[in-house]
């Protein structure tokens, strides 16, 4: 058990209760932040392929739907396009030329990653896109980002606040309050 869960189990024996846990745990102790926006090693943008192009969040995120992790598509699904669709700027062209030799070297893209929670934490994509929560509620309107960004602050009243709002919403769901669910 990590250490911070145990003091928090420590306390809550001494009935210090769940949404006062919450208003403790919105101080970060860890790395997430809210805003992050790290320079990516690819000039890829969100805007232009999910946004004006519309192509589907899962097309590239395959996961979402039935695993864990979304997921980030190797340079093999860009190369499903890429090697027809050259660029039609100087800049583009310039790029797509650059990850397409990477390619055919078989370099890996060190994208850098912007989302974060701790390894304490269990958290399941699936289950959240199968119970229709759309990706924009959680990560904001990424069709609209050329550069993607950190929109919740991913802290536990986050998750916990979302799952007794939808749970009041709709009777059916049973997103979990307990906390063996999140920190297995
Ligand atoms: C719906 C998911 C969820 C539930 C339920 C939940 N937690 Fe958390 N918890 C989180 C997340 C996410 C974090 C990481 C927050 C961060 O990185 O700022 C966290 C962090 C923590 C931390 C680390 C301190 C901190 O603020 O980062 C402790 C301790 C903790 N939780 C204890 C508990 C206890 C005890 C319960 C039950 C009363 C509980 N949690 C219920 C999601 C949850
Ligand atoms: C053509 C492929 C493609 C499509 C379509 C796409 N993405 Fe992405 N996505 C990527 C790549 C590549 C990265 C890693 C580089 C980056 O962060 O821009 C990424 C990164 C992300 C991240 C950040 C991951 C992290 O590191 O935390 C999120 C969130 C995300 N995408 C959500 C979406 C959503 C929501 C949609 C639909 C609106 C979408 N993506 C559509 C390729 C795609
Ligand atoms: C209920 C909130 C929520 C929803 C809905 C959601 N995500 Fe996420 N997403 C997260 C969290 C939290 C993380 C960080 C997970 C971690 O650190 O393990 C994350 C991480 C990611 C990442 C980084 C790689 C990974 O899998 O960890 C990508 C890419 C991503 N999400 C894309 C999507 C897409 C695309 C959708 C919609 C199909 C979506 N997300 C729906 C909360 C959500
Ligand atoms: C479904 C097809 C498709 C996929 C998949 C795709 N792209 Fe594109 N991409 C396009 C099209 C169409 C353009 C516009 C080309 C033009 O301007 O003529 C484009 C343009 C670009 C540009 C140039 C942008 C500019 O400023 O002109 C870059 C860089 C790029 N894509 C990177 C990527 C990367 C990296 C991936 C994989 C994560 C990817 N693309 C996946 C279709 C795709
Ligand atoms: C926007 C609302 C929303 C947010 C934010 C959210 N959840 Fe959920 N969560 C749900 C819903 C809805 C369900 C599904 C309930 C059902 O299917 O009955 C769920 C289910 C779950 C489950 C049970 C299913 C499983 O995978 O075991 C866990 C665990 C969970 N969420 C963890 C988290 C964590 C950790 C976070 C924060 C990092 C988080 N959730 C953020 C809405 C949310």
């Amino acid at each position: 058990m990590n250490w911070r869960i145990f003091i928090f189990v420590f306390l809550a024996t001494f009935g210090i209760s769940l949404p006062a846990m919450v208003s403790i745990s919105d101080f970060h102790l860890l790395g997430n932040h809210q805003d992050y926006e790290p320079v990516q090693p690819i000039a890829y943008s969100h805007a232009l392929h999910a946004g004006q192009l519309g192509i589907q969040c899962q097309y590239c995120h395959s996961g979402a739907g039935d695993s864990r992790h979304a997921g980030v598509p190797s340079l093999s699904t860009c190369m499903k396009c890429h090697t027809d669709v050259k660029g039609s700027t100087e800049t583009g062209k310039a790029e797509i030329a650059r990850f397409t030799s990477m390619y055919n070297k078989n370099e890996p893209v060190a994208w850098v990653r912007v989302h974060n929670i701790p390894d304490f934490v269990y958290f399941n994509h699936s289950a959240h896109v199968l119970a229709n929560v759309p990706c924009q509620t959680c990560h904001g309107n990424v069709q609209d980002m050329t550069v993607v960004k950190q929109f919740a602050d991913l802290s536990m009243g986050w998750c916990v606040n979302c799952h007794r709002d939808q749970n009041a919403q709709n009777p059916k769901l049973n997103a979990p309050l307990d906390c063996d669910a999140c920190h297995r």
